[in-house]
């Protein structure tokens, strides 16, 4: 079990478009150990969603766990562990919703983005299995999150308002409705 030091915004590798995953790396130990790693890191962070980069391995790889309660996002839709080898996103609808989004390499902020809220996602697993998904609402905006990741991209960027980037712990005062 190794918990990683996840890198904050500012770190260049943040900002690289992540390289793909070929079949052959995608059955490696390496990439086994990075998947129990991003998983460790995971866990010991209370987020929903990791990224590689996010842990300075800069490979389209993300991982996403949403449990029903005890999340710092309130009562949400469970989702099981998921591995998303190089995935690929299709808009399917132009229907936006706002969320307040956090980012563990954004540690105590909190921002207003909108996005599309019914996706496509096609991706790998490590079995080398191809998945097709339609993910909607809050689903699909994690998967946007955190795939965004892997284009070098963060929520901040989405941010139109920046009045609506705020300290979390300065939430209560916001009565925010979308
Ligand atoms: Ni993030």
């Amino acid at each position: 079990m190794t918990i990683r030091e996840i890198i904050r915004m500012g770190h260049p590798t943040l900002r690289q478009v992540a390289l793909p995953l070929s079949t052959d790396e995608i059955q490696s130990e390496t990439t086994e150990r990075l998947v129990e790693d991003m998983i460790d890191t995971l866990k010991s962070s209370g987020g929903i969603g990791i990224a590689a980069p996010q842990i300075n391995e800069s490979v389209r790889l993300a991982i996403i766990e949403i449990t029903q309660t005890g999340s710092r996002y309130g009562e949400l839709e469970p989702l099981p562990l998921t591995v998303f080898v190089n995935p690929v996103i299709t808009v399917l609808e132009e229907t936006m919703a706002g969320s307040w989004e956090g980012c563990l390499s954004i540690p105590g902020l909190r921002g207003w983005v909108e996005r599309s809220q019914k996706i496509l996602v096609e991706y790998l697993d490590l079995e080398l299995n191809n998945h097709k998904r339609v993910f909607s609402d809050f689903h699909a905006t994690v998967c946007q999150h955190e795939f965004d990741h892997l284009d070098g991209h963060l929520y901040v960027d989405h941010v139109q308002d920046m009045r609506n980037l705020v300290f979390e712990s300065e939430m209560t005062h916001l009565l925010h409705s979308d």
